[in-house]
């Protein structure tokens, strides 16, 4: 195992060294914080996650993420799934534990749960699922202020006909397969186009493109329908900028004045470049400026407060 002094290089905030993990039902330090090799997750990717930020003393958006997680386990036909109140008290133990009230970033998992022996069918599963509360200090993956650059990838998004984008799952292997071009090509993040052609998300979070002044994005039908979009569409149609969700062409996208993508771990990133095309001025544009100090007031205004 990677001991603590070869971890700490590693690390960005030298605190994840020492973070306690909440895993089923116990809060272990992170050398300790592990899955049965029975676990279904280790099994078959069989497990459904969120991905959850915390500022100032409040989880943003904390209802909508386990709406998203606790009906992704239901389309899994995952059996005694726990409920919100105890979802909600194993993540509040897991940031207080760590003293974490800002700044944080939370993976919280739900695993179909320990199998009697290997396999994938859920027959297997006899003791219910593994929930695993993961937070550490992370402010927003890119860069903000200076904007990201994508390649589009050869992978294509699931369609509904495959796996439902709805069903926010570990099964991440085609988003992996896209991320892997995006590192090979020397980029943050690859774009990957739905099996018609049109946009779908990047490998990690979901697009928006300003094209003639109207706000476009894809329809949630491969891509996930992220929470981050869903504040974005809010916040657009606040504001009076027109929207529209509808096919979006690459071409749309290589020809836009502004580009961003929007997620949780990132929040509102500028694409400042888009298959060796740049993206308008090459900068953050307006209307993506506008939406971010948006978004910030949002995070700092609402959310579920921590009761410690
Ligand atoms: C593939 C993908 N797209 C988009 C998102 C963004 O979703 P959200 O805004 O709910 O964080 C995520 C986040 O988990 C994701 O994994």
């Amino acid at each position: 195992m990677i001991d603590r002094e070869q971890l700490l290089p590693h690390l960005g905030d030298p605190r994840n060294a020492d973070i306690l993990v909440h895993v089923g039902g116990r809060l272990l330090p992170r050398q300790d914080a592990r899955v049965s090799v029975f676990d279904s997750v280790v099994q078959g990717g069989d497990a459904v996650w969120e991905g959850l930020r915390v500022y100032d003393g409040r989880i943003f958006m904390l209802d909508p993420h386990l709406d998203r997680m606790i009906d992704s386990a239901k389309a899994l036909a995952f059996a005694d799934v726990p409920d919100r109140s105890s979802i909600k008290q194993a993540i509040f133990e897991t940031l207080e534990a760590n003293g974490m009230r800002d700044g944080a970033h939370i993976r919280l998992t739900l695993t179909r749960g320990e199998k009697i022996t290997s396999g994938m069918s859920p027959a297997f599963n006899r003791f219910g699922p593994t929930l695993i509360v993961l937070a550490e200090w992370k402010p927003p993956v890119y860069d903000n202020a200076a904007g990201i650059r994508l390649i589009t990838s050869a992978i294509r998004r699931n369609t509904s006909q495959c796996l439902d984008s709805k069903i926010h799952h570990n099964n991440l292997l085609n988003n992996i397969l896209a991320k892997i071009q995006a590192n090979v090509a020397g980029v943050d993040d690859a774009l990957m186009l739905d099996v018609a052609g049109f946009l779908s998300e990047t490998n990690a979070t979901n697009v928006f493109v300003v094209h003639g002044g109207r706000l476009l994005t894809p329809h949630a039908d491969s891509c996930v329908p992220g929470v981050t979009r869903a504040t974005v569409l809010e916040l657009a149609g606040e504001l009076g900028i027109p929207i529209e969700e509808r096919n979006v062409s690459l071409t749309e996208a290589h020809a836009a004045q502004e580009m961003f993508t929007t997620g949780t771990m990132g929040e509102l990133s500028p694409v400042i470049e888009l298959d060796g095309r740049q993206i308008g001025d090459g900068a953050c544009g307006a209307v993506t400026r506008r939406l971010q100090d948006e978004y910030a007031k949002r995070t700092q205004l609402l959310g579920e407060p921590l009761p410690f």
